[in-house]
């Protein structure tokens, strides 16, 4: 069964996969939050009837292990990080139509209701297990209470999750080498009774959904090594006292992993209960003929793609439509580590002033969804004055100032046929957005018409030209702007937003559909103001130091040596990229042998340097960000590694035309063993 194209008659429900109410929150942990919120938006700009739901996940280790080291309640601990990140997603206009938690009535109800009739229709029995005990504190270690190593990849891992490996789910007794996180014994095995879900009664199931489940190629591919192998059947309850109570088993509660999904449904509950059956049915979304796209970060594909929709399947619920799986966001190239405080965290951006919409730009369209992407003020100040303030803010400003100038709005007219055909293009290129699944392609569905905008602009020479011409021109960038603004909506809502307001339309752009990017802009508005502020170099100097001075306090403070288990964090070294890529795509990139010919710093730049190097067949200006690294005097003559087919760019006014490899923050470059002579090919 192929899906029907969005919009659809049918209810959907967009999901985020719910955070754990354990730490706080940093500009990476954002990604699928926006990413989930754009993609609710640009549905509902197509027509689609949308529930944009999510939650606190409240239950499991992940709390209790925090809250025990804060020394207080796991429910006091999670209400108290519910509540901020209640209030901090509308700050960066994340909207959810609910946004529940997992402890509440509504989802404790549903969860327990999930699970009888799971029992009832035989997907559960009961079995003896060894799980992991600390026989000095005479306690269970479940999940992440106990770390060793994971039985399939070697590397350390917790209880429940190779995170730092493989990031395959383990279940209860298979972690190797176990010792308690808590006090550091080790630990031993005891028997136990627990639940388990047949999860191998589903194995042709999943395998049929599988190909016909829709989103990111990551969520599609990955399952299919767990599914078409032997499927283990699933352990959902713990010796833990924070938790749903299992039905009937005062001594058992469900595993995290049971009551947190459900809290979607729960969440959508929730929003039927406040908005009325006629305006959103839940019953009809989950059990009947709803759109369910959840949104989820790449570490959790397992759990959406075959625990979840066996769940759903138990207790004959609709099954999901698309998954789809982020990569992590990155800062300066590693990963975000709460405990080394090295992280740009939510409330710093905030109190920094900047505009939210700049960062939902930034990581809606620096990489496709399911890659990772780097976070650094030098790219994000990059970005920002080039995408947004060069070519959407310029183009917007310049076009809506002159026509305010000399027509005090829009002049007479009609919209020409070449620009509504470009518009009528955009409006493809948006609904072929999202119906790929890319909130990428509808961002650049927006900034790509601006783009044409400004080229439309520069051609016509309104300033040059007279009335009726120049009346035309300027009649065209209106509706352009207008355009853009309908189109930029789901990315960056704030600025549609003020745009909306300054073209004196009524209403909200949030509101409005798709073809309103071809209705006609208001006769009257008032003067436009400059929809984004560039942020010049000395800014971006202060945001460094401020950030390095920030990691350095905490490694003097802990002799940089915390672990990151605080909100799925990852260490210092990025986890293995698990989407492959075909021998064909390496071919691509070619790689060369070079030698440095001359190496100097570029004045004002503190770390770029421009380097001349041989590639045999041509000379390249390459900058580098080398220039503290490196003695740049001893450079010339090496050997280096370059990436010769990446695209040009300017840094600090300077082209660079190829891009030398090196390791690690401190820019060890890549050599070859032996003596190939430059324009030598890798492969
Ligand atoms: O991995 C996590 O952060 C979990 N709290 C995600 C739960 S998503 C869902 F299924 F509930
Ligand atoms: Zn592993």
């Amino acid at each position: 069964m192929s899906h029907e194209e969005f919009p659809t008659e049918n209810p959907a429900v967009v999901t985020c996969g719910l955070p754990y109410a354990n730490g706080d929150l940093h500009v990476g942990h954002l990604r699928t939050y926006v990413g989930g919120d754009a993609f609710a938006r640009a549905l509902e700009t197509l027509g689609q009837r949308t529930a944009f739901v999510s939650g606190s996940d409240m239950h499991g280790t992940p709390v209790a292990v925090n809250a025990w080291e804060e020394g207080v309640t796991p429910e006091e601990f999670a209400l108290r990080h519910h509540e901020k990140y209640r209030k901090t997603f509308p700050k960066f206009d994340v909207e959810f139509d609910n946004y529940g938690h997992t402890a509440e009535d509504t989802n404790v109800e549903l969860t327990q209701q999930f699970v009888r009739e799971l029992d009832d229709g035989g997907y559960i029995y009961e079995q003896e297990i060894e799980v992991a005990w600390d026989p000095a504190e005479d306690q269970p270690l479940p999940d992440r209470y106990v770390e060793g190593t994971c039985p399939y990849c070697g590397a350390r891992a917790r209880g429940d999750e190779c995170d730092e490996g493989c990031g395959r789910h383990l279940e209860p007794g298979e972690i190797e080498d176990p010792t308690s996180a808590i006090t550091g014994n080790p630990a031993e095995y005891r028997t136990r009774e627990h639940k388990f879900l047949r999860l191998s009664e589903f194995q042709d199931y999943l395998g049929e959904f599988i190909d016909r489940m829709e989103g990111t190629a990551n969520a599609k591919n990955q399952p299919r090594e767990w599914i078409e192998g032997e499927l283990q059947d699933w352990c959902i309850t713990r010796d833990l006292d924070w938790g749903i109570e299992y039905p009937g088993e005062e001594d058992l509660v469900l595993y995290v992993w049971v009551d947190a999904p459900i809290e979607y449904v729960s969440s959508t509950k929730q929003y039927t209960e406040r908005v009325g059956s006629e305006e959103f049915d839940w019953e009809q979304a989950w059990q009947d003929d709803g759109e369910l796209v959840h949104v989820i970060g790449r570490d959790i594909i397992q759990h959406h793609t075959v625990f979840w929709p066996a769940m759903l399947r138990g207790v004959d619920y609709q099954e999901p439509r698309a998954v789809l799986a982020s990569g992590f966001v990155n800062l300066d190239g590693k990963g975000f580590s709460t405990s080394r405080n090295r992280a740009v965290w939510v409330d710093d951006y905030l109190d920094e002033g900047f505009d939210t919409d700049l960062y939902r730009y930034y990581i809606m369209t620096g990489s496709g969804f399911q890659q990772d992407i780097d976070f650094s003020w030098e790219r994000f100040a990059e970005r920002v004055n080039g995408e947004l303030v060069g070519t959407v803010g310029n183009f917007l400003y310049r076009s809506l100032l002159f026509a305010h100038r000399n027509y005090g709005g829009t002049p007479d007219g009609e919209v020409s046929e070449e620009v509504r055909e470009r518009i009528e293009d955009a409006m493809d290129d948006f609904r072929d957005g999202v119906n790929d699944y890319s909130v990428r392609a509808v961002a650049n569905a927006a900034v790509e018409l601006a783009g044409f905008g400004n080229e439309y602009i520069q051609r016509h020479e309104p300033w040059n030209a007279e009335d009726p011409e120049r009346a035309q021109v300027i009649c065209d960038c209106v509706q352009l702007s207008k355009a853009v603004t309908v189109l930029a909506e789901p990315v960056m809502p704030g600025m549609a937003a003020r745009l909306w307001s300054q073209l004196d339309e009524g209403g909200s752009v949030h509101d409005v559909a798709l073809d309103a990017a071809l209705d006609a802009p208001p006769v009257e508005f008032d003067a436009p103001e400059e929809p984004f502020e560039r942020i010049d170099d000395e800014r971006v100097a202060e945001l460094n130091e401020k950030l390095e001075a920030q990691i350095a306090a905490a490694s003097d403070g802990e002799g940089g040596d915390g672990d990151d288990t605080a909100g799925g964090e990852h260490a210092d070294h990025e986890a293995l990229v698990d989407e492959r890529i075909g021998f064909d795509e390496f071919q691509d990139l070619d790689i060369r042998v070079g030698k440095v010919l001359t190496a100097e710093g570029i004045d004002g730049a503190d770390d770029l340097a421009r380097l001349e190097v041989d590639l045999g067949v041509e000379t390249r200006q390459i900058v580098a960000g080398i220039k503290q690294l490196h003695d740049l005097d001893g450079l010339a003559g090496e050997r280096v590694v370059v990436l010769a087919n990446i695209e040009k760019t300017e840094l600090f006014g300077v082209e660079s035309n190829g891009m030398v490899l090196a390791a690690g923050d401190e820019a060890d470059l890549l050599r070859t063993h032996g003596d190939s002579p430059p324009g030598t090919k890798i492969r």
